[in-house]
């Protein structure tokens, strides 16, 4: 049988690693030329091309492209995630932000609104949800509504079913993923589901980062932009970060991924408060 090929020419790999950035803002210099052949193969056995430079070429079609364009983005997009990653963000929004942002607040609203802006399959977002959820069982008083967002259908629709496999809320302490997690009755079935509780307060929308409006409330408490300003340029998580940073109400936090603490040089007006957080 034909096997089709992996490669591209370098001029189909400049093509189409202008049009990922273009669209999706994710930079691909040749060091990752491999991988993206890698991934974009995925769709070339999907769709039945010879090869990964044919499919590339079938994209310089607009109709085409548009058709094609949500999967691309599925196969091009990195969506690793993990619940409590980064569980210092999640210990200093119990003890610090949201005591404080909760004093903002005063009697009047006490509906906390936070934004995980970069969600994938929506561990993030549900994380969020169970650390505030169990802050109001031990006392605290307020009601929180949270909102995921991603480029990718792929994790969306994953974020909105919440069905995990088990393995994967090996770092939830085990008396949260006793109250959080629904366990199948049948015991060889390895997926758990959050809580319908959690759920109903989780939301999830498709948005691009790289949109120059933001389909989002402009009193956001805390945002969450956590492993994807990595992949853009300079210019771009300057804008992104502005943008996000417009939608935090004054006050508000912006938490960034340890890797991403570059972002303060690009936006000075941010105060810093510790390496990985901002505020506005
Ligand atoms: C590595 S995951 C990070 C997930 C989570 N924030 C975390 O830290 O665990 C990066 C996510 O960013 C999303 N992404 C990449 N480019 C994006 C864009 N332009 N707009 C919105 N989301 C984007 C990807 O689809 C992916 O799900």
């Amino acid at each position: 049988m034909h096997e089709a090929s992996r490669q591209m020419s370098d001029r189909q790999f400049k093509s189409i690693a202008e049009l990922i950035e273009g669209q999706v803002g994710i930079r691909l210099p040749h060091a990752k030329r491999l991988m993206l052949e890698g991934r974009l193969f995925k769709r070339v056995r999907a769709l039945k091309f010879d090869g990964v430079g044919e499919y590339v070429d079938h994209l310089s079609d607009e109709d085409a492209l548009e058709t094609e364009l949500t999967h691309l983005i599925d196969v091009v997009t990195t969506n690793k995630t993990d619940f409590f990653r980064e569980p210092q963000h999640f210990d200093f929004m119990r003890k610090v932000a949201v005591p404080e942002l909760l004093r903002q607040h005063g009697r009047k609203t006490r509906d906390l609104k936070i934004w995980s802006s970069a969600c994938s399959t929506g561990m993030e977002a549900y994380t969020i949800a169970m650390v505030l959820d169990d802050m109001i069982r031990t006392g605290s008083h307020f009601r929180f509504r949270i909102l995921g967002t991603d480029i990718s259908t792929a994790v969306l629709r994953l974020a909105t079913a919440a069905i995990y496999n088990r393995e994967t809320i090996a770092p939830v302490p085990s008396e949260f993923a006793k109250r959080y997690f629904l366990k199948p009755r049948d015991r060889e079935r390895t997926d758990v589901r959050v809580v319908p509780e959690l759920r109903r307060l989780t939301h999830f929308m498709r948005m691009n980062l790289m949109d120059s409006v933001y389909p989002v409330d402009r009193d956001v408490d805390i945002i969450f932009c956590r492993n994807v300003l990595i992949y853009f340029d300079r210019e771009t998580q300057r804008r992104v970060v502005q943008r996000l940073a417009s939608h935090l109400r004054p006050g508000g936090y912006l938490l960034v991924g340890h890797s991403e603490s570059m972002i303060h040089s690009a936006l000075p007006e941010l105060r810093q408060v510790q390496p990985t957080i901002f505020k506005v």
